[in-house]
């Protein structure tokens, strides 16, 4: 469809129609139009999974892993394939606009959305969101880039002010959205932050350099709940407010533009890219049809395995790994993360995913038969209580395995009633006249002792176990945050003792109270075992196994979305759990279970030290593999590990007076440990495969042309006894420079594989935009002609090769 047939359309709808349409009908659909065959389309959280229109345990999604794990692969094929499992996905769902990817930065290592983020560095996270995209929106399903920009922390996000030189954002920030942009995205989600005084939705960066200057057609959508005015966002470059079917544009800006406060042909522009889109993903057609394919194939479970090898970052190996089983009698697998892992990170990208091959699941098909698996959990973490679940609860109504979900009214009436598997109700229905929601359950302890019950929401909460009434109270809450009040809202928690196998009645409930959401979370938790007995078990298994391996992990609470991370420290008795366990056995191979950088004091100590990230649904499979030798650990870091939180040049966080300055510019990442001249624990770039590598040659061009791209020719032998992936970057530096500069800034990578003894050649082409920089002075794009250095290596902090290209100016 062509702009005179969208502008045909618009003109048959009145101002108020044409107004309806710019805010949700609901909280994850747009409006629709009949009059002129607009349907309502569906947006849903990514980018881990497509959770679908509505938060509910019943319709699970496939998981895949978080994007730092995704960020790590380095494989744009495989990343677009990933899109393309996202938009099938999204087909499955009946989801047309899939609310991924995020293309913040790793600026700080306590950023709590790292999980959900590729990269610190812009060029990485350009290349790898581009790829994403190009994958789900070739099954015309709609990719949405977020959050623009400056959203790269989470404290006080919904006012925080990013002060950052018009170079820094051009050249840092807004370039991974320039990215998404050249790759065709059809969405971009504007922010709860201010950047420059000025709110994302209301901010002046929507039209220049978004739509204006990169000539982004699409839909400028804002996060949940961010439209706050109506003029200075409807003025504003913004398309479309989210959710509704409140908010404040409707009859205000209705009014506005009457008023002649907003132009109507401001209106008209954002019906016709919301038109565009519907166009894109079909909802202007009546017979438009998405193959919903067969969900969880083979095919899909082999691909989010292979994505779990190719993500994990093997950061140090003693000639641990891999292991031949045929060497292994008994393995100790430790860690309560090795049992219950942690697939995906919190908040708005969490989805319900059923089939989690766990670590301990992995190691165990892999090994039965052949070598015995023992598993100590080793101490407890210390979590929150987890919400009620199937493997413990019971509906008191039928005795199903699940809990019992009940609305009331005021007078305490039925609405209605249903079986659901868990005690995580975010999203009930609220029949008209809805006051109260319920969630009851028998609860079959297993073990013996003080249990810790939580209930989470706001309002007035109760909780009685067998009649006794153990919280009784008002939570107001002080946030508005969507992520804390709609998907994580605080637990309430209490204890009382339990006899094993002695089933308890528990009834929660949670008054509903206007603008406090409907979520509403009913956990409880065993008794934790002694410490020191647990570490003693774990320390016992490794000492009596041929090798031990440990997962240890963040937790649910350390990272999510709607705060940032207090510390970098593993938490419980982790650190001391390695330790011991290393001891008690030198062939200790240590599994990383994070979203963001962790501290890793034990790290020389290990036998091998495995970062798995967030891995999905397909983690122990995956896992397996790498371990055990069938796959290569694919993964190079995308961004720069501390080894202690007090050496990481940039970790500010906290607004000061509201504003977070990023004074530190154009230096995050490996740029800022570079010029620091701090050695972290590990580099961008770094990552180990199962065999080693030489760099032969480099054939670059002595002149290269600016505006050209130009590509270095890099030659590598496999010197090992094993096939390999090698991740061949490129990096740059400008000494002398009459402009400010990173020591050096990554320019480009690619990947190649050799068998043992061959050799390969990378050709890695570099962008025109990697040697140009942004002028203050002249709002504009410069490059400076002269001498470049340029340099190939392994990683941001191995260097295996320099030389130099001189940039001319035609
Ligand atoms: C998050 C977005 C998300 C939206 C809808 C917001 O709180 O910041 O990333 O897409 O909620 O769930």
């Amino acid at each position: 469809m062509d702009d005179e047939t969208r502008d045909r359309l618009i003109h048959r709808l009145s101002l108020e129609d044409k107004v309806r349409l710019l805010t949700g009908a609901t909280t994850w659909r747009t409006a629709g139009e009949s009059a002129i065959g607009l349907r309502e389309m569906v947006t849903s959280d990514g980018p881990a999974g497509v959770r679908g229109e509505a938060w509910d345990e019943r319709r699970t999604s496939i998981l895949l892993p978080s994007a730092s794990a995704v960020g790590a692969m380095w494989d744009e094929d495989l990343v677009e394939r990933l899109g393309g499992l996202l938009a099938t996905e999204a087909a499955r769902k009946g989801v047309d606009v899939v609310l991924a990817p995020t293309l913040n930065l790793h600026r700080s290592p306590l950023g709590g959305r790292h999980f959900e983020c590729f990269s610190e560095d812009p060029e990485l996270t350009g290349r790898t969101g581009a790829a994403l995209i190009r994958g789900i929106q070739a099954l015309g399903v709609a990719a949405t880039a977020k959050h623009y920009v400056g959203n790269d922390s989470e404290t006080d996000r919904l006012t925080v002010d990013v002060r950052a030189s018009e170079r820094t954002l051009r050249e840092v920030y807004l370039a991974p959205f320039e990215a998404a942009v050249a790759a065709g995205v059809w969405m971009v989600m504007a922010g709860y932050n201010a950047v420059a005084g000025t709110t994302m939705t209301a901010s002046p960066l929507l039209a220049e350099p978004l739509k204006g200057e990169w000539g982004f057609d699409g839909v400028a959508v804002s996060d949940w709940a961010a439209v706050r005015t109506t003029e200075e966002t409807a003025r504003a470059a913004l398309d479309l407010a989210m959710p509704g079917p409140d908010s404040p544009w409707g009859a205000s800006l209705v009014r506005a533009v009457k008023d002649g406060l907003v132009a109507e042909e401001a209106v008209d522009d954002k019906v016709r890219r919301l038109l565009r889109l519907a166009d894109r993903v079909g909802a202007l057609d009546p017979h438009h049809r998405r193959r919903p394919p067969a969900s969880a194939s083979r095919d899909t479970r082999a691909l989010l395995r292979r994505a779990v090898s190719a993500g994990s970052v093997l950061l140090h190996n003693k000639a641990v790994l891999p292991f031949d089983p045929a060497k292994l009698s008994t393995v100790a697998v430790l860690g309560v993360h090795a049992a219950s892992p942690r697939v995906q990170g919190g908040g708005s990208a969490g989805v319900f995913c059923s089939d989690v091959v766990t670590p301990l699941a992995g190691i165990r098909a892999r090994l039965r038969g052949r070598a015995r698996v023992v598993y100590a959990p080793g101490p407890a973490l210390g979590s929150p209580p987890a919400p009620l679940d199937t493997d413990r609860c019971t509906d008191p109504e039928t005795g199903a395995p699940g809990v019992r979900l009940r609305v009331l009214d005021a007078a305490g009436r039925e609405l209605y009633a249903q079986r659901r598997f868990s005690g995580r109700q975010l999203e009930p229905d609220l029949p008209p006249g809805a006051h109260t929601v319920e969630i009851a359950a028998v609860l079959h302890p297993r073990e013996a002792g003080e249990w810790t019950f939580g209930v989470g929401g706001f309002g007035r909460m109760t909780l009685t176990v067998d009649g006794h009434t153990l919280l009784d109270g008002e939570f107001p809450g002080d946030t508005d945050d969507p992520a804390v009040v709609h998907v994580n809202p605080p637990l309430h928690t209490v204890r009382t003792v339990l006899t094993a196998k002695r089933p308890v009645q528990l009834v929660a409930r949670r008054e509903l109270v206007p603008g406090r959401g409907r979520a509403t979370v009913v956990a409880a938790a065993p008794p934790e075992p002694d410490t020191a007995t647990a570490l003693a078990d774990a320390v016992r298994a490794a000492q009596d196994a041929d090798a031990a391996i440990v997962v240890v992990g963040t937790t649910e609470h350390s990272e999510t979305e709607g705060y940032d991370r207090a510390g970098l420290s593993l938490g419980g008795q982790q650190d001391e759990l390695v330790r011991a366990v290393i001891a008690a056995n030198p062939r200790t191979v240590v599994i990383v279970n994070s979203g963001g950088p962790v501290e890793l004091p034990w790290r020389r100590e290990a036998g091998a030290v495995l970062l798995a990230w967030f891995p999905g649904q397909e983690a122990g499979a995956g896992l397996a593999d790498v371990l055990f030798g069938l796959a290569e650990p694919g993964g190079r870091l995308p961004t720069t590990w501390a080894a202690s939180l007090t050496d990481a040049p940039v970790t500010r966080t906290r607004p000061v007076d509201g504003r977070l300055d990023y004074d530190e510019g154009l230096h995050i990442g490996h740029r800022a440990w570079l010029r620091a001249g701090r050695e972290p624990a590990y580099w961008f770039g770094h990552g180990l495969g199962y065999t080693t590598w030489q760099y032969t040659a480099v054939e670059a061009p002595a002149h290269v042309t600016a505006g050209e791209p130009f590509t270095v020719r890099v030659t590598v032998r496999n010197t090992g006894t094993r096939a390999g992936r090698e991740v061949v970057q490129v990096y740059l530096s400008r000494p002398d420079s009459a402009v400010e500069r990173p020591v050096r800034w990554f320019a480009g990578y690619t990947a190649v594989e050799a068998e043992a003894g061959r050799t390969a050649t990378a050709t890695v082409v570099v962008g025109p935009c990697a040697v140009r920089h942004w002028s203050e002075e002249d709002h504009g794009w410069c490059v400076e002609p002269g001498p470049y250095r340029l340099m190939v290596g392994r990683s941001a902090g191995d260097v295996r090769w320099e030389g130099k290209v001189t940039l001319s100016v035609t």
